[in-house]
């Protein structure tokens, strides 16, 4: 069947087609119309401190260097050499003071410039095969990268509606506490489709539905606009209380939300839960207050850029959730927690206890996912009816399918 004809017979409110998620075909047209249209964010600017710091980034089906340059700015390259094609970093991360291809050590500056190519022809310009660049930009210590070969998407664009979210927390006085990776055999929208519902939090997140406000993950569980009027309506005592205590100690409270066709992005703060005052097992803090709190307000911020990447912040820490499409059925999530570039690891925080409930979480999702997916590709599976809980994985469906009809 022909694509537009596939889009036009997905019925709004329900799961898609069962290629969607499995299609290389699919997937090759993805990577044309939907991943370029984003900043996808990536890591903590921490990572790189020094100059020929590098780590390489895996993203559908394209390896980039992400290095810091001799001039103190991160730089973003396609893993490609000029010359005939190969990797030029095989190394995951390292340091470097010059990237040098193994097979006939053509030799890259780390901004990209091809400084040396033994015995090449005469009339060979160097200048003309440089290594080709990926857009990059660093938000308060942000990473962001974005696919497109031609122009990018306006970054300040994107993420003006987002500063006062990300104000308080000082991201860019921050360092990478721990990471983990969870490979997820399923097709990305899989992914996005559990990470942007809570209807799941009660069956499948028992320690994440203990950590959390009961009435807060019906009204918001998947950000703003996630949950049904009555849900909101029962939370709103609670949130109200909240928002003046945090407002009494001069913090921002809000919410934002542009979930559709054009835009999936939202951003709020709502508490923890009565009591808490991190999102850890206990409530208690884990780390020393970060960017401009002067106190524990029992907050927590919640950003998503984008459906590939949400930031999750405590007062105390923060957690980036990064999903990442490798192939039409392979799929990386990722987490990475930041505290304090000046908390001491022992003294300030410890590790356990800081990842103790995305960790969890998160495995519990693989799960999920997995088995999801297990279903999806049977002969007998057919699209199925969001519930009034999974308002915002029927918005992403929509967001999707646009990009796609565009
Ligand atoms: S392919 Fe890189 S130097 Fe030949
Ligand atoms: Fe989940």
């Amino acid at each position: 069947m022909h694509l537009d004809q596939l889009i036009s017979k997905q019925r709004p409110g329900f799961t898609l087609d069962q290629e969607f998620y499995c299609s290389d075909t699919i997937f090759e047209e993805e990577i044309q119309k939907v991943f370029p249209n984003h900043w996808m964010p990536l890591d903590h600017a921490s990572r790189i401190p020094n100059a020929g710091d590098y780590f390489l980034v895996s993203i559908v089906g394209e390896s980039i260097i992400v290095v810091r340059g001799k001039d103190g700015d991160i730089h973003a390259h396609y893993n490609v050499c000029r010359h005939r094609g190969s990797k030029v970093c095989i190394e995951q991360e390292g340091n470097v003071s010059r990237l040098t291809c193994p097979y006939h050590a053509w030799t890259y500056a780390l901004d990209g410039k091809l400084v040396a190519a033994r015995l090449m022809h005469e009339d060979f310009k160097k200048e003309d095969y440089g290594l080709k660049p990926c857009h990059l930009r660093v938000h308060d210590g942000l990473i962001f990268i974005n696919l497109s070969s031609g122009e990018a998407p306006d970054f300040d664009e994107m993420v003006a509606p987002l500063l006062p979210f990300l104000d308080m927390h000082g991201l860019d006085k921050a360092k990478i506490a721990h990471r983990e990776v969870y490979p997820t055999d399923a097709n990305w929208k899989l992914v996005l489709d559990n990470f942007f519902e809570c209807y799941h939090c009660a069956p499948s997140h028992p320690e994440y539905s203990r950590v959390h406000s009961a009435a807060k993950l019906m009204a918001f569980g998947a950000g703003p606009d996630s949950g049904t009027e009555g849900a909101m309506k029962d939370f709103e005592p609670e949130m109200k209380e909240w928002q003046a205590s945090a407002q009494a100690l001069g913090h921002f409270t809000g919410s934002h939300a542009a979930r559709g066709v054009g835009s999936f992005q939202g951003a709020m703060r709502a508490p923890i839960k009565r009591g808490s005052l991190s999102e850890t097992k206990d409530g208690t803090p884990v780390s020393t207050l970060m960017g401009k709190f002067k106190d524990f307000d029992g907050g927590q911020t919640a950003v998503s850029f984008n459906p590939f990447g949400t930031m999750l912040m405590s007062n105390d820490f923060a957690v980036l959730l990064r999903f990442i499409p490798h192939s039409a059925t392979k799929s990386d999530m990722e987490v990475i927690w930041m505290v304090n570039a000046d908390a001491e690891e022992g003294r300030d925080y410890d590790v356990e206890k800081l990842i103790w409930v995305w960790d969890v979480t998160t495995k519990q999702d693989k799960d999920i996912i997995e088995w999801n997916r297990a279903g999806v590709m049977s002969r007998h599976y057919e699209p199925g009816p969001y519930s009034t809980q999974e308002a915002a994985s029927a918005k992403l469906i929509e967001w999707y399918l646009s990009q796609l009809a565009a």
